[in-house]
């Protein structure tokens, strides 16, 4: 049987790579690895290939930047021609970037088995892009792979055939418990004078932070605020680093933060464990911080991840009212991650269903 996954974003490659782990022990089953270039820099993409222990993938589309219709579309022809060459039994793609997408109704039009990792989650907020790339693949998807009991509802809720939903876990909990302990920050750390649970740690890259002056410039305000002994780490995404350079705050940024470049995925856990309170507007770090026992402050008005805000581990939190929650975080309960996302056993759940939708 042959399974083609799309992937094209920094999160996907983590996601893909412990099913992929998954695919390589099963006898009979052979993967063919798409890329659709959506991430290029070696820090958002080939990194993650080598940590990872991913394949080099058979394709790369080479798509790279563009706006969400160009950057569809293109991504959507291309993988067309890679869909009929290879005629794969099923097509595999992970959580709601435009790469998901594209790989979603490149497979439905050519009626080729579809299964989606990260069904069912909503944000209900449709001006958010991620959150149409979702509703879309949930729709023509064969098989929706729900990583939590909220998943599973908001797919019931929307009138989804039953016998297409699994309840299979969460991969990004089977990828933490299998990386943490090859990660290393001791010379980051010393690098950068911290010290365990004395530093905060920032990401940010959605566009309804990152586009709007009002938000980004609060945001900044904040996290140069944050003062005395508590230093913080702000890995940059592009689009955030080319946000801040647009609006003039760049400068102050570097001056106030450590501010480096985008992290490898072990460094980004290691940092997640050490550190007192993560600050984010992404989804995966939000999840791993709460894996790792480490308290969170979502910069988002709404999470998918409700688990987390109803176990009081993490709060949603305004630009303005940040360096207040920062000073006076969540408290966070680590061993409540195991039974909430499916326990490590996401990606073996995924390939078994897989395996016998296939042979049904
Ligand atoms: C995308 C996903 C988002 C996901 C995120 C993970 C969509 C609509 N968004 O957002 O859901 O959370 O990836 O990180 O698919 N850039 C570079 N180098 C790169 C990649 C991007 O410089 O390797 C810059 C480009 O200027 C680009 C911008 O970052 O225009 C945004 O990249 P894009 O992939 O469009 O969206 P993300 O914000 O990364
Ligand atoms: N990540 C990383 N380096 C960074 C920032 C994030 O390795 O500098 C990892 C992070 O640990 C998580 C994933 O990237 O596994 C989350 O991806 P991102 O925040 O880009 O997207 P989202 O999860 O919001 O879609």
């Amino acid at each position: 049987m042959k399974i083609l996954t799309v992937v094209g974003a920094r999160p996907q490659f983590i996601k893909a790579a412990v099913v992929s782990q998954e695919i390589r022990l099963r006898p009979g089953l052979s993967e063919v690895l798409v890329h659709t270039g959506q991430h290029y820099d070696d820090s958002m993409s080939r990194i993650f290939f080598e940590q990872l222990g991913l394949a080099k993938p058979n394709y790369n589309l080479g798509v790279g930047s563009a706006s969400h219709g160009a950057q569809t579309g293109r991504m959507l022809e291309a993988l067309e021609t890679v869909l009929v060459a290879e005629r794969p039994d099923w097509v595999l793609v992970y959580g709601d970037t435009n790469s998901t997408l594209a790989g979603a109704l490149a497979a439905a039009k050519l009626g080729l088995p579809l299964a989606h990792v990260e069904a069912g989650l909503r944000s209900f907020q449709r001006a958010m892009p991620e959150e149409i790339n979702r509703v879309v693949t949930d729709r023509i998807s064969d098989l929706l792979f729900a990583p939590t009991n909220a998943a599973v509802r908001n797919l019931q809720n929307e009138g989804v055939d039953e016998k297409k939903v699994r309840l299979v876990g969460d991969v990004m909990f089977d990828a933490a418990l299998r990386y943490v302990e090859y990660s290393d920050v001791g010379p980051f750390m010393a690098r950068h004078d911290l010290q365990e649970k004395r530093f905060v740690l920032v990401t940010l890259h959605r566009a309804e932070n990152t586009d709007s002056r009002a938000r980004l410039s609060e945001i900044v305000d904040s996290l140069c605020g944050v003062g005395g002994a508590t230093k913080v780490v702000f890995p940059l995404h592009p689009r955030t680093k080319a946000a801040l350079d647009r609006e003039g705050l760049l400068d102050r940024v570097t001056a106030s933060t450590i501010c480096v470049e985008p992290l490898g995925y072990l460094d980004m856990l290691g940092l997640e464990r050490a550190a007192s309170v993560v600050v984010t507007d992404s989804g995966g770090v939000q999840k791993e911080a709460f894996f790792l026992g480490t308290s969170c402050l979502i910069l988002r008005p709404t999470t998918e991840w409700v688990e987390l805000l109803e176990l009081n581990c993490a709060r949603l939190c305004e630009p303005a009212d940040l360096a207040a929650a920062i000073a006076s975080p969540p408290q966070s309960q680590k061993a409540a991650a195991q039974g909430l996302f499916g326990g490590g056993a996401a990606s073996r759940r995924i390939v078994d269903a897989l395996m016998d939708a296939r042979a049904a």
